[in-house]
């Protein structure tokens, strides 16, 4: 009989053109396009071993056994697989997530992608990454992205099993980026809900979705012709429109955080300094800035003068989904 046991590694992603609202609540199809750079400092690694002996999934983060509630999000994925093949049973998923808490990133992309390449193994399916990236994207939206490295855009499609991850350039020349980490506290509005309440109520969102088309298309140009400045540009100027939507929803909110706003203020201060770098914000405070690697150091050299050591951390661009057969 065939191991029912499959390990993988994904890297988590940071979007320069945004993922921001949903066509399909249950299907997480995307009202737009996105295209992200996948980031090699920052991964899940996730093993699946289908068990005869459980009358249950089993989930361990970072090896300790999590609640009901955290395992009851693993089954609802899991069953994406047991509906898909027609198959029962049940799992033990154990994962180690290296995604620095310090960075106060969001490590759901880097763990879907992880956990839907762990399935594939587990269940020796023969399925392409494209295929599998529209699993992933049913754990959260971001995770879509994660199954290729450089730059992948999330293709909207037109139907589950077309809204899903292309890969577009390795991004093997000079892509760097460093995090200033502002605040790791969890968010208060997290990325669903601020969706849903800026597609409902801010009379910029249809705008915002127009923009996005154009900015998908500019950016894919400049990214075949290595324009670094032109990547950042386009990305810079996607994120901030895609945080005026949340200005202008009702409620108003934002993600900023008055440290946000003087990370922004350093960057365009390297710039004047000579330096390409431009920023691009999530659903958080963060700010991270997409750089040349071979300026990263020095970059980071002159943010420390505003920010910790701990709160900056440079990372080049990341690959692929890997298998981590050593762990099977
Ligand atoms: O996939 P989620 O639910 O973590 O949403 C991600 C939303 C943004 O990070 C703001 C943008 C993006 O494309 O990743």
């Amino acid at each position: 009989m065939q191991k029912r046991i499959g390990a993988c590694r994904a890297h988590t992603n940071i979007a320069l053109i945004k993922y921001w609202g949903k066509r399909d609540q249950t299907l997480f199809l995307p009202t737009s396009s996105s295209l992200s750079l996948t980031l090699n400092a920052f991964y899940t690694d996730t093993r699946v071993q289908w068990l005869d002996n459980l009358s249950n999934d089993l989930f361990y983060l970072n090896g300790e056994k999590q609640s009901k509630e955290e395992t009851n999000k693993i089954s609802r994925f899991l069953d994406l697989f047991r509906d898909e093949l027609g198959i029962n049973g049940y799992a033990k998923v154990e994962s180690y997530n290296h995604v620095p808490t310090a960075a106060g990133l969001a490590s759901s992309a880097s763990a879907f992608a992880a956990l839907a390449g762990a399935c594939r193994e587990s269940l020796h399916l023969d399925w392409s990454n494209e295929k599998l990236s529209t699993f992933a994207r049913r754990g959260s939206g971001s995770a879509t992205r994660s199954v290729y490295g450089g730059f992948v855009e999330w293709n909207k499609g037109t139907s589950s099993v077309d809204s899903k991850a292309i890969a577009i350039d390795d991004a093997n020349w000079d892509v760097g980026m460093v995090i200033i980490a502002i605040n790791k506290a969890k968010k208060k509005v997290s990325s669903r809900e601020g969706m849903q309440l800026t597609v409902a109520t801010s009379p910029f969102y249809s705008q915002w979705v127009e923009q996005s088309e154009q900015d998908l298309i500019a950016i894919k140009e400049a990214i075949a012709n290595q324009d670094i400045q032109r990547v950042g540009e386009i990305a810079e100027t996607n994120a901030m429109r895609m945080h005026a939507t949340t200005l202008a929803a009702n409620p108003p909110f934002t993600y900023f955080e008055p440290e946000t706003l003087q990370a922004i203020a350093s960057v365009q201060a390297l710039r004047e300094k000579g330096f390409t770098a431009y920023y691009t914000i999530d659903a958080g405070p963060n700010v991270k800035v997409l750089c040349k690697a071979s300026e990263m150091s020095q970059i980071k050299q002159h943010l420390s003068e505003t920010f910790t050591n701990d709160q900056l951390i440079t990372t080049t661009p990341g690959d692929a989904l890997t298998r981590l057969d050593h762990w099977e």
